[in-house]
């Protein structure tokens, strides 16, 4: 995305971002819609600042239903912004296509809702990337995006940031400063030199015991690519079995590095069929105990 200087405030982390986000432009007492389930840490800042999360469900077999619920409570309830995460989203996985992104920035603008887009794991897809910004399909005013060094290179680098309209940024600048009179020097530095060297060498750089120097993340990306075709074969099995224990567990392969989404039922034990099924649940269930569970 085409960005100067004056658009992008530089903070201490996305969750800082999102905290400085809240805190300047929703205000206590104000309602800010979020997905659910959502990244937990941002539910915990927005109670800590006085927001009231206003949830809208979210499945990850039916993301055009998230949309449209999330555009008909941006009409009925009067939020202030929504804090969404487009870009496999936390902790679901999900990752919107370009014309659901359009549709819900619409449905947000149309209600005068202020988008707040969660970047932090646009990088990190396995085999796809994210079609496009979701600032690249709003309206420059109604959209403010945070991102971060913490996933790409190093958790403990507490570098972030903000993206929005230059007044906009003013604004959270002088939200910030009220916790933060600027940014740690030395952090940002480095920050710089891993942007630059990404430049030369694609991706961040991690010693390994030999000395030598090996990607990182393309490196976290093959073992995350070895444990998605393993899945497959089966060998991690969620999700497989017969009709009778398929309802109690299901997953969905992550799309990206630091995403798996699992569901797990906990409530009314199923009853198993102790003839003709030949599931590998089952039949260590029913081998196990006479009793079905
Ligand atoms: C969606 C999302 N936003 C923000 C963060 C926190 O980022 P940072 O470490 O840069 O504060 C995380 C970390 O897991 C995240 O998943």
């Amino acid at each position: 995305m085409p960005t100067t200087p004056e658009q992008v405030l530089v903070t201490a982390g996305a969750l800082h971002g999102v905290a400085v986000t809240i805190e300047t432009l929703v205000g206590r007492g104000g309602r800010l819609l979020v997905e659910h389930p959502t990244y937990p840490n941002a539910l915990d800042a927005i109670r800590v600042l006085g927001a009231r999360a206003v949830p809208v469900a979210l499945t990850v077999e039916d993301p055009a239903a998230m949309v449209l619920s999330m555009s008909r409570a941006a009409r009925q309830v009067s939020p202030r912004a929504a804090y969404v995460m487009p870009d496999f989203q936390n902790p679901t996985g999900l990752l919107l296509d370009e014309e659901l992104r359009r549709r819900l920035a619409v449905g947000l603008e149309q209600a005068g809702v202020l988008a707040i887009v969660g970047e932090t794991l646009a990088d990190l897809g396995l085999d796809t990337e994210p079609p496009v910004p979701f600032a690249g399909v709003a309206r420059p005013a109604s959209v403010v995006t945070v991102g971060s060094m913490s996933k790409n290179f190093w958790v403990g680098l507490r570098v972030g940031w903000l993206r929005a309209e230059a007044d906009v940024v003013r604004r959270l600048a002088a939200g910030a400063g009220h916790t933060q009179m600027s940014g740690p020097v030395l952090e940002q530095l480095a920050a710089c030199h891993l942007l630059d060297a990404e430049e030369e060498v694609p991706l961040s750089v991690a010693p390994t015991s030999a000395g030598s120097a090996t990607p990182w993340s393309a490196r976290s990306r093959a073992t995350c690519r070895a444990g998605r075709s393993r899945s497959r074969q089966g060998v991690w099995s969620c999700g497989a079995g017969c009709r009778h224990c398929r309802p109690r567990r299901s997953w969905q392969p992550p799309r990206a590095e630091g995403c798996c989404w699992r569901r797990v039922r906990v409530s009314a034990p199923v009853t198993h069929s102790t003839t003709g099924c030949a599931c590998p649940t089952c039949s260590r269930s029913t081998s196990s105990s006479a009793a079905s569970t």
